[in-house]
């Protein structure tokens, strides 16, 4: 059946038809040794699974057979690891924003207000990004963007796209492209036209048409698609390819890469919004979609010195178009009980196409959000509270999960009511309590609670966290199911509970002798993890990958993470301060963090988790070689040269702790004019003193 053509019910069928016969041949093949079905038919199955969850983002499967690990086509793309990670973009979505970009740049580098500053405006290409590395002005290897830090390995398939030259003249030696692959809109046309003449299946939209081409395993497919390909800017180089970005995307044009016309230098935030209604008014007749104007500050020694916070650049944004807009019915409002106990209402809606997707159930927030407040209690929508049989307005922007934006009066049905939020835990009938302050009401049952138990597991073996191989999303929810895992700690003792004959596991449907023994293994494997991973993998509110990783290399060992954050229970003392000098932890992490360590019963469940496991220590990256790596380092008085947040970021990317108070611990102190108590309290200490210059020097920026 055709895909275009699909229902929601057809497609939910057909994706319970595509799970049950992909999961049968990865049994046959995986555990069974004995596959079923030729290579080239289970990849089109999955494609075609792939594809319907695309265009039904709503109807994927908890078992889907996309995310499930050791699947062929997975295997069959390598990995490469990117020498520069690949970041996104921090996003605006009006004049405000832009302004304060603006403002927070200068802020940053402790410019005025009226100093020059010029920024370049292009448009955001929607597509998919690819890295280019030439070896000597030849094209040696090309990757997709992964997780930014693992790409896909698709050389033979960049190799295939007319826009990217097979070799380069004038080039640095090393030299690493960077830009987006898409493909036209008379291509992405007659690319669906092709399909469906020969039988095959349509793509959603250009960008769901450029990816799929270009991560195919055989090369000539790709080639039969006409893909282009922008190059906007780079990764590793060995010399520097300008001293602004206009050069650099000059140089680049002149080695042959395409850039994008429509790049503009811009003197500040009056002249981009200038250029962004430009590319706006044209966006309809450019012939390629794109989903915002992307800035940039135009020298390059200032971005350097601006660099990068965890997963963004501190020098560049993407401004977004409005999102795409739909009005359809409210059919019902579920609830969902998320890792942390937060009840999360859910709208149920008659599906709608929003920018090209079919959605069915899109986000209402929490019961003020249906109420029609906001956090403060102030209105929202006019105060408009949103009802079951509800025509209402959704819309989707960029990826992020469909929300529900307004509610049309005037089409209200005459016997409707107000939703009543429940004050009990759908699942497990426990109290769901709001505390003050809070707009989000939970579930009190803890690990006592089905939901929050099975949500906290899923995460905690999901691919940033512990990434256990055979052990998913749905082998957790039949493992608790069965009662033989209630908490984390409990993965690690399966091996022992079964003893060694495997019996009940070999009695489970799915499960053989070869299945069961690989999933100890890969427990196994994962007895010894690295800190971040830990921490990320406990689930707690507020502390995301990122901050996992940046409390990793600040506390170096699970010994010092544990022994500081208890000691920082109290919320105040030097742990504490310390916990909060960290560059992207606020008040709101770190009294996550504290409370959860100190709650009985949360702990015990860690310590139980911890004894089965060897923790890695984690060491600050690119640290090798620094003067200052592992010092702690305070900064008093004025500095001249760069902004307090600036030497800061500088201090700590060189493996330095930076902390804001003179003691015992501290090694450096550097002092600029107007320093008071705290440059006399370090000659008090005899801790050395350097001036500004003296850091320069030291830091090897002078
Ligand atoms: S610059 C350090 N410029 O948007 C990040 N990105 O939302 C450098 N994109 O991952 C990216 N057009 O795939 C840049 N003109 C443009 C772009 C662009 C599209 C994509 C890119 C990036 C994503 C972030």
């Amino acid at each position: 059946m055709n895909i275009a053509e699909m229902t929601p019910d057809e497609a939910k069928a057909e994706l319970a038809r595509l799970a049950a016969l992909l999961n049968q041949a990865n049994q046959a093949y995986y555990i069974s040794d004995a596959p079923q079905m030729p290579d080239a038919d289970y990849d089109s199955l999955r494609r075609r699974n792939a594809e319907i969850e695309t265009r039904f983002p709503d109807l994927k499967r908890t078992d889907s057979p996309s995310e499930q690990v050791g699947a062929r086509v997975a295997d069959g793309i390598a990995k490469v690891e990117h020498r520069v990670r690949m970041l996104s973009l921090g996003n605006a979505f009006d004049r405000d924003d832009v302004a304060a970009f603006d403002t927070s740049i200068r802020k940053y580098l402790g410019l005025t207000v009226d100093a020059p500053l010029a920024y370049t405006a292009e448009p955001k290409i929607d597509g998919l990004s690819l890295a280019l590395r030439y070896e000597n002005g030849v094209l040696v290897e090309a990757a997709t963007r992964g997780d930014g830090a693992v790409g896909e390995n698709v050389t033979a398939n960049a190799r295939t796209i007319r826009d990217i030259p097979e070799t380069v003249q004038d080039a640095p030696r090393t030299l690493e492209v960077r830009g987006e692959v898409y493909m036209s809109h008379p291509d992405f046309a007659s690319l669906n036209e092709r399909q469906e003449q020969v039988g095959g299946k349509r793509f959603a939209n250009p960008r769901n048409a450029a990816a799929g081409s270009l991560r195919q395993l055989d090369a000539s497919i790709t080639k039969s698609r006409p893909l282009r390909f922008f190059a906007y800017s780079w990764g590793e180089l060995s010399e520097p390819l300008g001293e602004t970005q206009v050069e650099a995307l000059a140089r680049l044009a002149k080695m042959g890469f395409s850039t994008n016309p429509l790049t503009r230098l811009c003197a500040g935030p009056d002249e981009l919004l200038a250029h962004y209604a430009v590319i706006e008014e044209q966006r309809a007749t450019l012939g390629y979609d794109i989903d915002g104007v992307v800035y940039k500050v135009n020298d390059l020694a200032l971005q350097g010195r601006l660099g990068f916070r965890s997963t963004t650049p501190r020098w560049a944004i993407a401004h977004k178009f409005p999102a795409e807009l739909a009005w359809t019915r409210l059919e019902a409002i579920d609830i969902q009980v998320g890792r942390t106990g937060a009840l999360s209402p859910v709208a149920r809606l008659t599906p709608v196409t929003v920018g090209g997707v079919v959605v069915s159930n899109a986000t209402l927030h929490n019961e003020d959000y249906i109420a029609g407040r906001d956090a403060r209690g102030e209105e929202i929508r006019g105060g408009k509270d949103i009802r079951v049989g509800d025509w209402v307005q959704v819309y989707r922007a960029g990826d992020v999960i469909p929300k529900v934006a307004d509610v049309d009066l005037g089409k209200r049905p005459s016997e409707s009511q107000a939703y009543r939020f429940p004050t009990s835990c759908p699942q497990c009938h426990s109290d769901a309590i709001r505390e003050e302050g809070d707009a989000v009401r939970r579930c009190s049952g803890g690990m006592i609670c089905p939901a929050q138990a099975v949500e906290k597991m899923k995460h905690f073996v999901s691919r940033a966290a512990f990434d256990i191989e055979g052990l998913g999303a749905r082998q957790v929810e039949q493992f608790h199911g069965d009662g033989w895992i209630r908490e984390p700690a409990d993965i690690f003792t399966l091996r022992d509970r079964f003893g060694s004959g495997l019996q009940q596991l070999r009695n489970r449907e799915g499960w053989g002798d070869k299945s069961a023994t690989n999933l100890f293994t890969a427990i196994d494997e994962k007895r010894h993890i690295p800190l971040g991973r830990l921490i990320f993998a406990l689930g707690l509110r507020h502390v995301g990958e990122a901050a996992s990783n940046l409390l990793a290399t600040h506390y170096g060992s699970w010994e010092a993470f544990e022994t500081a954050i208890t000691r920082a229970a109290g919320k105040e003392g030097p742990d504490w301060d310390d916990l909060m000098s960290i560059d992207g932890v606020g008040v709101v992490m770190a009294t996550s963090l504290v409370t959860a360590f100190a709650q009985e019963s949360e702990r015990a469940s860690i310590d139980r988790l911890v004894a089965h496991l060897t923790v890695g220590e984690a060491r600050r990256p690119d640290t090798e070689g620094s003067p200052v790596a592992g010092k702690t380092v305070v900064f008093t008085g004025t500095l001249e040269k760069m902004t307090r947040a600036e030497a800061k970021a500088r201090a700590e990317a060189l493996g330095a702790k930076v902390s804001g108070s003179v003691s015992a611990k501290t090694d450096l102190l550097v002092a600029g004019p107007g320093a008071g108590s705290k440059a006399k309290k370090a000659a008090d200490l005899g801790i050395e003193t350097l001036d500004e210059d003296g850091w320069l020097a030291l830091i090897g920026a002078a």
